[in-house]
């Protein structure tokens, strides 16, 4: 289906998640108007694409601190652009893999206290086959919940840690190079300590509530007995995985993807041997609240 706003239209790519915008040519100037077109349906679809952008680096940037501040990640474990600090160089092949070589279900930078608003991720160089992304919207996967269910995980809290899935517990290889992998981990870890963040989060701009646990960061929940938490996370996880809840994108060189990282969680899939340069902007975000 097909939901026209004023000045642009945006094609539903699953009932739940995505949706393609054309006709905008993000290059040139747009008008306040369709910006605020733009920022509404990346809230509504979690997740929009624009095809066929040809973006300098300059203009991947300026149009992206239209929706905030763009987010220093000097510890995020991904390569600056030397030219461009804003811009993560996201460059990987066969024989240099993502440090998690399989991707774990997350929400970026859920460890920290103010998680990212969310993320232009342009695409460079494209492989000729896989590399695709998955988001999931957990205000999907929240309001399939039973109504006991939303009761019982309603005012819980959890942990996240953003080094969980780049330490020891994912890649035991940390404990081979004499302890100076997990030296590293340790200095990073008391810089950013796990954040604390409700169970159930409302969305600042829909006022909608989505399932804020991932499978990559989140530890505990800080009310249940371990064994409760782990029981009932491991069922959170999977229901997150719902198909029903995802839009699956299949990357073009100079496909621009906006998502709204306060309300889905996404998968990058490494399936692919040849050359993907992806570069990557992200906006700073709020606390999250229930
Ligand atoms: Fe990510």
């Amino acid at each position: 289906m097909t939901i026209k706003y004023e000045t642009i239209d945006v094609l539903e790519m699953t009932p739940k998640c995505g949706g393609f915008i054309e006709g905008v040519d993000l290059s040139q100037d747009i008008s306040n108007q369709q910006f605020k077109e733009i920022y509404n349906a990346v809230v509504d679809r979690v997740v929009v694409i624009f095809r066929g952008q040809k973006l300098t680096p300059k203009q991947h940037i300026s149009f992206s601190k239209k929706f905030g501040k763009t987010q220093a990640s000097a510890v995020s474990g991904f390569e600056k652009n030397t030219d461009y600090p804003e811009i993560d160089n996201l460059a990987y092949d066969a024989d240099n893999p993502p440090h998690v070589t399989r991707d774990l279900w997350h929400t970026d930078f859920a460890g920290r206290e103010k998680p990212t608003w969310g993320t232009l991720l342009y695409a460079r160089e494209i492989p000729p086959e896989g590399g695709d992304t998955i988001w999931v919207n957990n205000v999907a996967a929240y309001e399939a919940l039973s109504d006991r269910m939303k009761q019982h995980i309603d005012g819980l809290t959890a942990y996240h840690d953003s080094y969980r899935p780049y330490g020891e517990t994912i890649r035991p290889e940390m404990w081979e190079d004499g302890g100076e992998s997990l030296g590293r981990l340790k200095t990073e870890r008391s810089i950013y300590r796990p954040a604390l963040h409700p169970v159930v989060r409302t969305h600042p701009d829909s006022g909608k509530k989505g399932l804020f646990v991932n499978e990559s960061m989140t530890t505990k929940i800080k009310e249940l007995d371990f064994r409760e938490s782990d029981y009932l996370l491991r069922f959170l996880f999977d229901h997150l995985r719902t198909p029903e809840f995802q839009y699956r994108h299949k990357w073009e060189a100079d496909d621009l993807a906006i998502w709204d990282n306060r309300t889905s969680l996404h998968y990058a899939l490494f399936d692919y041997d040849q050359y993907r340069l992806m570069h990557r902007i992200v906006i700073e975000g709020d606390v999250p609240y229930q």
